[in-house]
Order: structure tokens, then C-alpha cells, then sequence
């Protein structure tokens, strides 16, 4: 008895989906068949201490207060701390501080002023993978694929795969200098079932690399071919490296402005946070926001509750102190001025990076995936060359850390001083030459 209730779907999920199915039909057809279990507990201890709220003697919330109304604190522990008690201890809700999301929500309209529909208000996570987490509960059911390129951040796997029991469709992301549109394309259409999942990561992790303006028009003109021809898409874009653009003529505002609009078969999950954004990686903020041409209000709410259901079941909140930081931070004058500091940083390493590049030695022993933005860029390395082998020469003779993957080696310039890349990109070229190809061993 008690095993068949547990699943049943909730009237609050029912409520929800009932929403979906009349106001936008092609997004209940992407729910996974947890998606459409989950709902946000509106009624339960939360409904019912928001309720309480303001109440003379509230004895709803499960926090500790002291006898004049403040959070029940330990000194020595707020000294680690330059806000106050009540921006620290407490719960934020699952969804997430009203004033970040607001705040994120304008910063996302900001940064992207071409922005032409409407957005859900971004949900609260606990860093990136956690709102990828939150959006594969929400969509992803064992056997469904997700699109991904090749490479890509290995993390992909661990969260759709071995959690979620996704197969995972890759196709080559590079043709030459340009990203392979054309493959992402056809393994859409070889994708079984007309549901079809596409994640999108820009900046590139591993690469480097971004779409050119002319590449992400291209994209936008493929995905509504797709969605004419009758697939329903989820398009997840993992912008975690967004702003760090290097290059003229590569898109500098989300795909988001040019993907949002295009289609009602299109829903668009934004992904993206502070952790890279605001160089906060281990404060773990990430945000989940969704738009779809045409989403009405009803529809965004629906969504929202769904992603902060998946919040409250697997983290219940995401951390209080990381908001309040977050919001003081967008709230300060110097803001904009520090993030330029960063991103300058980052944009001379990456001429060094290209600089070091034009040395003969360098550039006759290595070759190079395409890369304009971000963190990273890879060493190609033949494939008669293994990767690791490399990789742990440099760590053993030299003190150089790289990252292999298949046949690249991936060099973070993000967290090279300058001073250090020609010489690590000289040595890198050094020990691939003196790996010998199968003819001369
Ligand atoms: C492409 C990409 N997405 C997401 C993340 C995860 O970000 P977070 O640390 O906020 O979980 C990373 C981190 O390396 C990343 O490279």
C-alpha cells in the first residue's frame, strides 16, 4: 500500500503538469518521468511557516532563535564573516534569496541585451552542476541521449550517464578551424524519438573555443529546421565560462539572445553562475533560468517550482552566506571595475598563449584545437602519441600539470602566470618530439 502511494503523482505535480500540458505542450513532452513527479512543497512545513510568518510567537521554523529574535549564533563563528548573523545562519529558500534571483535576472538581460522574450526567474543552485543535476532531473530518463560534443567536459558523463542513465551522442565538435555544425546537425536527426537533448557549452571546455557570430546564426537556422521538421528540443546551455571572450567577431552575449526566440518545439535551460563569472568557484552559486518563445507566466512559474522541488529534494537550499556575499558583491561600486582587473588578467595570458604560438619550434611541433575565449586550450597531439604518456613527462622530468584527454593534452592559461607559458608551451613542444612516431621506433 505504502509502496504504490509513494508513486503516485502528488496534486501539486499534477497541478503543475496540468499547466504544462495546456499552456505549453511541447515542454511536458521533454519532462523525464521524475520531472513530472517533481513539484515544490508549497503546502507542507514550508507552506505552512510561510504562513506563520511575522506571527507574535512563530514556532514553525526549524532554526534555533534566541529570546530577542535573533538567530541562535557561535561568535567564533561569524567572525569568519563580514555580514550579518541573519545573512549568514539561517536557510535560504530553495528557490533561492528573491533579491539574488532578481538581481541575476536583470544581470542576464543586461549582459545580454538582445534579449527578446521572456525569461524564468533564475532558480538558485548549489554551483553549475548542481542546476545541470537539477535540469537532468527535470528532463533526462535512463535510455533518453544527450547531444554533446567531442570533447567535452568529462563531468557530462558522470551526471547523464552513470547518474541519470543517459546515453550520450557525440559527434566531432571541430571541422578544421570551424565547429562542426554539420555533425551536430546529423546526429540530431540520427537521434532516435522526436525528444531531443543538446547541450551547448561556450566557452568550451576543454577547447577554448567559441562560435564565431556567423557560426551561432548558423546554429540558431539548424535548430528550427530541426524544430519544423517536428523534433522537440531541450537545449541546455552551459555558459559557466561566459564573458571571456578574446576575439573580434566571436558571439559575446549568450546563445540565449539568439536561441530563445526561434521556436515554441525549443525550450532553452540556461545554465551558467558565479563560480567563473565572479571567480566565487567554491562559494557554489549557480543559477538554472528557461525560456521558450512565447512562455507564459503560468508556464515559467511551473518550471521554477519543478527545478526548486529538485533542489529542496536533493540540497534543500543552496548556501545563505554565498548569496548575501554575492548580492553585497553585485551591490558595490567597484563591481564592474574589479571584474575588468580579472578578465584583463585572463586576456593577456591568452595573447601570451598566442604570442608563444608563433615561435617556429613551438608551432612546428604542436598542433592546436581552435580557441578564442575561456580558461583553456589543447595540444592535438598525433595519434600515435599517447596523451598520458606526455602528460606524465611533463609532471616527472619537468613539474609541468597538464590534463590528458583522449589525444589532448587541455593547458588551463588560467591559472599559468605569464611568465610561464612560452616556457611550458617550449617544453610541451620538446617532449612531443621526442616521442617517436611508429616508423622510427
Ligand atoms: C563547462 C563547465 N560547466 C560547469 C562547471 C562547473 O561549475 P561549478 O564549479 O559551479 O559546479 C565547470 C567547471 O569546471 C565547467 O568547466
Amino acid at each position: 500500500m505504502l509502496c504504490s502511494r509513494r508513486m503516485e503523482i502528488d496534486p501539486l505535480a499534477r497541478a503543475l503538469n496540468e499547466t504544462l500540458t495546456r499552456e505549453a505542450p511541447t515542454v511536458f513532452a521533454l519532462l523525464s518521468e521524475r520531472g513530472k513527479r517533481l513539484f515544490f512543497p508549497v503546502e507542507g512545513i514550508l507552506g505552512q511557516t510561510s504562513e506563520a510568518k511575522g506571527s507574535a510567537m512563530n514556532a514553525t521554523i526549524g532554526i534555533g532563535f534566541d529570546d530577542v529574535g535573533a538567530p541562535l549564533a557561535l561568535p567564533s563563528l561569524l567572525k569568519s564573516f563580514n555580514l550579518p548573523p541573519e545573512d549568514v545562519l539561517p536557510y535560504a529558500p530553495s528557490f533561492g534569496l528573491p533579491q539574488l534571483r532578481e538581481r541575476w535576472g536583470a544581470m542576464l538581460r543586461e549582459k545580454n541585451s538582445s534579449l527578446s522574450v521572456r525569461l524564468s526567474l533564475p532558480v538558485v543552485t548549489a554551483g553549475i552542476t548542481h542546476a545541470l543535476d537539477v535540469a537532468a532531473a527535470l528532463f533526462v530518463d535512463p535510455n533518453d541521449s544527450v547531444i554533446l560534443p567531442d570533447p567535452a567536459w568529462d563531468n557530462y558523463a558522470l551526471t547523464f550517464s552513470s547518474l541519470y542513465g543517459a546515453s550520450l551522442s557525440s559527434y566531432p565538435a571541430f571541422r578544421g578551424a570551424q565547429y562542426n555544425l554539420a555533425a551536430l546537425e546529423e546526429t540530431i536527426a540520427r537521434s532516435p524519438g522526436s525528444k531531443k537533448i543538446v547541450l551547448l557549452n561556450f566557452p568550451h571546455n576543454p577547447s577554448g573555443y567559441t562560435l564565431t557570430v556567423k557560426e551561432a546564426q548558423d546554429l540558431a537556422q539548424l535548430l528550427r529546421r530541426r524544430a519544423e521538421s517536428g523534433d522537440t528540443l531541450l537545449v541546455l546551455l552551459d555558459d559557466a565560462y561566459f564573458g571571456l571572450v578574446y576575439e573580434e567577431g566571436i558571439l559575446r552575449e549568450s546563445l540565449l539572445s539568439i536561441l530563445s526566440n526561434l521556436h515554441e518545439r525549443i525550450l532553452i535551460a540556461k545554465i551558467d553562475g558565479a563560480s567563473k563569472e565572479d571567480c566565487a568557484w567554491g562559494l557554489r552559486i549557480g543559477f538554472l533560468t528557461f525560456a521558450q518563445r512565447g512562455m507564459t507566466d503560468a508556464v515559467a512559474t511551473a518550471l521554477e517550482h519543478k527545478a526548486a522541488g529538485a533542489v529542496r529534494a536533493s540540497v534543500s537550499n543552496a548556501c545563505r552566506a554565498s548569496q548575501a556575499a554575492l548580492l553585497s558583491l553585485y551591490n558595490s561600486p567597484s563591481y564592474d571595475a574589479e571584474k575588468v582587473r580579472t578578465f584583463s588578467l585572463l586576456h593577456e595570458r591568452y595573447r601570451e598563449v598566442r604570442r608563444a604560438l608563433t615561435d617556429s619550434e613551438i608551432a612546428n611541433a604542436l598542433q592546436f584545437l581552435p580557441f578564442n575565449s575561456g580558461y583553456f586550450f589543447c595540444v592535438a597531439l598525433p595519434t600515435w602519441c599517447n596523451a598520458d604518456v606526455v602528460r606524465r613527462a611533463l609532471l616527472r622530468d619537468h613539474s609541468i600539470g597538464v590534463i590528458a584527454m583522449g589525444n589532448l593534452l587541455r593547458i588551463a592559461y588560467s591559472s599559468l602566470p605569464r611568465k610561464h607559458i612560452e616556457p611550458v608551451l617550449q617544453t610541451i613542444a620538446q617532449v612531443c618530439r621526442s616521442q617517436n612516431p611508429p616508423e622510427n621506433r
